[in-house]
């Protein structure tokens, strides 16, 4: 049985229970002699704040670096709200994404059948819908600088957060979105805002490289980021993979999340660049926040944890047979009509069930998968 080594960090608020989730399924497929992850656990976030005093301890960092996979719950809660800005919960994230390398965040969006009711959108609009968004991770206005706030002799203050790109970064995250590409729907839609960024001017360009040197089997299309925000909600369906920019790929993934039920159903892998042994960091978390307001209550979604762990199976244990048998085995616990209460809204006949109860039909329901 393969071995793999998964530093556990489950963070805040609703982090830990969907986490306790995943454990639930990295056991099974243990027990079962499937895939061996050895879980090693650490406080991120504001869990480590009030233990430490930091976001993230030099431990922490070094125990996900040397792991094969880090698997993140969620970071932050207004209990932190007034913390200094450099010890904010959500620095523990932001420095494990920079400090791993992790350019490559790839977000997809799917709309298993059962949920199509469930989408702010009409059903006709998101069944079917299957697109990735690939976000650049590591540079941006994330951690441009300078990044400051000045109070002016005239006593005004003024703050400045930059976004910067250089030709390498834009490069090698617009060669992940065409190798994505490549195993799926062989088109591409580079999303920035060219007609008043210069970041944009140098993305496209860039992007439109990469595209000829190597690519030119593969459609490549580019939008203005309002555009695209506008034509997600339109017809979503008419997107494969969307490549951009770090701030961009927050909000549109945000977006994109909502058309698929909810935001506890979508999974993200952040990936670093593979050495010489084909090795590479990544990070496995789902999209959706810390969710203060209903933390410790059974009611968060493990769907995008769970989900996230599959593409931990796919990309980091090689494991891609497993990792559909994952996919089936969430969509089959939905068609059967269970829901957390995130996506029973408006479904009268909707089955109600906790996080925990969730995460036992979708682990019985894996191993009906795995034995048919
Ligand atoms: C995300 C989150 C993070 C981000 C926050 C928690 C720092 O919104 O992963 O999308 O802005 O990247
Ligand atoms: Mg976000």
């Amino acid at each position: 049985m393969q071995r793999y080594h998964v530093a556990l960090l489950p963070g805040d608020g609703i982090g830990p229970e969907v986490m306790g989730e995943v454990e639930r399924l990295c056991a099974f497929l243990r027990r079962e002699g499937l895939v061996d992850l050895t879980l090693e656990c650490a406080a991120v976030g504001g869990a480590s704040l009030d233990a430490t005093g930091k976001p993230i301890s030099e431990e922490t960092y070094a125990l996900a670096k040397q792991a094969d996979a880090v698997f993140l719950g969620a970071v932050g809660g207004p209990k932190w709200e007034s913390v200094p800005y450099a010890l904010r919960p959500e620095a523990a994230l932001l420095g494990l994404r920079k400090r791993l390398d992790l350019f490559s965040n790839v977000r997809p969006a799917l709309c298993y059948p059962a949920l199509a009711s469930a989408s702010s959108l009409k059903p006709e609009r998101v069944s079917g819908l299957d697109l990735v968004i690939v976000r650049e991770l590591t540079g941006g206005v994330y951690f441009g600088e300078p990044k400051e706030i000045v109070t002016l002799e005239s006593g005004v203050r003024r703050a400045v957060d930059s976004q910067v790109y250089t030709s390498v970064e834009i490069e090698r995250i617009a060669k992940s979105a065409f190798a994505l590409a490549e195993k799926r729907g062989k088109r591409v839609v580079s999303v920035e805002k060219r007609n008043v960024m210069v970041t944009g001017v140098l993305w496209h360009e860039v992007v439109q490289r990469v595209h000829a040197n190597g690519n030119g089997h593969l459609e490549l299309s580019s939008m203005l980021a309002d555009n695209c925000a506008m034509q997600l909600v339109r017809d979503p369906l008419q997107f494969d993979v969307i490549l951009t920019d770090n701030l961009f790929g927050d909000v549109l993934s945000d977006l994109a999340a909502m058309l698929t039920g909810s935001l506890g159903m979508l999974p993200s892998a952040s990936l670093g660049a593979a050495d010489a042994h084909g090795r590479f960091a990544a990070l496995y978390e789902p999209v959706h926040g810390s969710a203060p307001d209903i933390a410790g209550m059974g009611k968060a979604n493990p769907i995008a944890s769970i989900a996230s762990l599959s593409m931990a199976l796919r990309y980091s244990f090689g494991a891609p047979a497993l990792a559909d048998a994952l996919d089936r085995a969430i969509g089959r616990v939905l068609e059967h009509g269970a829901r957390t209460a995130d996506i029973a809204s408006g479904d009268e006949s909707a089955d109600v069930i906790s996080t925990r109860e969730m995460g036992e039909r979708i682990e019985k329901s894996l191993g009906e998968v795995l034995s048919s």
